[in-house]
């Protein structure tokens, strides 16, 4: 970390008055090294009061992700684990390269801006500067890859508690890993694996999660607009993206902790946000498209369709789209 991350970790966690003498202190560098990094900070357009005797107080903060902010969420070991970027190409990118050089599970990547953020099926993923969250996450479970499919049905189920702590609302969950609100897409999910090929074992998982948060409905492209939206756009509050970056995060821990054993807890929160059983659906494989009706999330957390001739099948991958009416 920085210094001035240093510093503002302290600040936005006192939220009070804290002396030079002790922020100087605390992070082992001179009183001349503090100033300098208030002073680096005001500048960028944090607010911070000074006075005499008593010190620095934060007053107020720009809506960006760092690890000085997200210091007030998030203990100073936990952070290290942690990149923050200004901008990237792709955090999933990122986070594969850290996985070949050793990276254990649970590092994660957050970047402000994405300029090549991948969705599913070879698509972009609109990663606009300081409105949304891009995260990727990485887990090294010791299984086989068939194993490992139910990860981002428990990850859906958790970024819905993330997104509920924070902003209040719930999202539905679109079979499998998309999240709604009022009909339109918030948050996608795309989990990249990678297989040892002597083993047939999985070397790294990356769960890479992009959560529209305060962007504007005119913001997104027009191709998308009537599909896509942000919690601020449906809800009508915007959300601090540092409070939902850190749940974000507590939540993929304890996911990470508790798979695959606490599955009863996933599956029943899965079920309950769960916004595709009974609806007319249209399944996409391979460049096909079938209409079908969504009937119940199994226990695996595929899907049971049923198709117009009466034939029900299991579905474990692959896509639904929502006819909404
Ligand atoms: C989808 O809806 O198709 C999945 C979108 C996943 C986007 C996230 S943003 C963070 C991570 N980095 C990427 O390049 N993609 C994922």
């Amino acid at each position: 970390m920085n210094t001035a991350d240093r510093v503002l970790a302290i600040l936005a966690r006192e939220k009070e008055y804290v002396s030079g003498e002790d922020i100087s202190s605390r992070i082992g560098l001179s009183r001349a090294a503090v100033n300098a990094a208030v002073k680096a900070l005001r500048s960028a357009g944090y607010e911070i009061d000074s006075v005499t005797n008593k010190g620095y107080r934060l007053l107020s903060a720009p809506d960006v992700l760092n690890l000085g902010l997200l210091g007030a969420y998030i203990s100073d070991e936990r952070l290290e684990s942690l990149t923050v970027l200004n901008s990237t190409d792709s955090t999933n990118k990122v986070l594969r390269e850290m996985a070949f050089d050793g990276a254990p599970a649970g590092q994660t990547v957050i970047a402000n801006e994405q300029s090549a953020g991948r969705g599913r099926m070879g698509r972009n993923f609109f990663s606009p500067r300081d409105n949304g969250i891009y995260l990727s996450y990485l887990l090294r479970p010791d299984v086989a890859p068939a194993e490992a499919v139910t990860l981002t049905a428990w990850t859906a189920a958790a970024m819905v508690r993330a997104v509920k702590k924070v902003a209040g609302t719930a999202p539905g969950i679109k079979w499998v890993n998309d999240l709604y609100m009022n009909g339109k897409k918030i948050c996608g999910i795309l989990t990249e694996m990678s297989v040892e090929s002597e083993t047939g074992r999985i070397d790294s998982i990356i769960i890479g999660i992009g959560i529209n948060v305060n962007t504007a409905k005119d913001d997104f492209p027009e191709d998308i607009r009537d599909i896509a939206s942000s919690i601020a756009a449906e809800t009508g509050n915007r959300v601090s993206r540092t409070a939902l970056a850190a749940a974000m995060i507590g939540e993929l821990d304890k996911l990470n902790a508790d798979w695959p054993k606490k599955k009863d807890d996933y599956l029943e929160a899965y079920r309950q946000y769960d916004m595709t059983c009974g609806r007319d659906i249209n399944v996409i494989s391979r460049g096909s498209v079938r209409p079908a009706e969504a009937i119940t999330i199994n226990d695996d957390f595929s899907l049971k369709v049923k198709y117009p001739g009466g034939e029900t099948e299991d579905l474990s991958s692959g896509e639904v789209s929502l006819k909404l009416v």
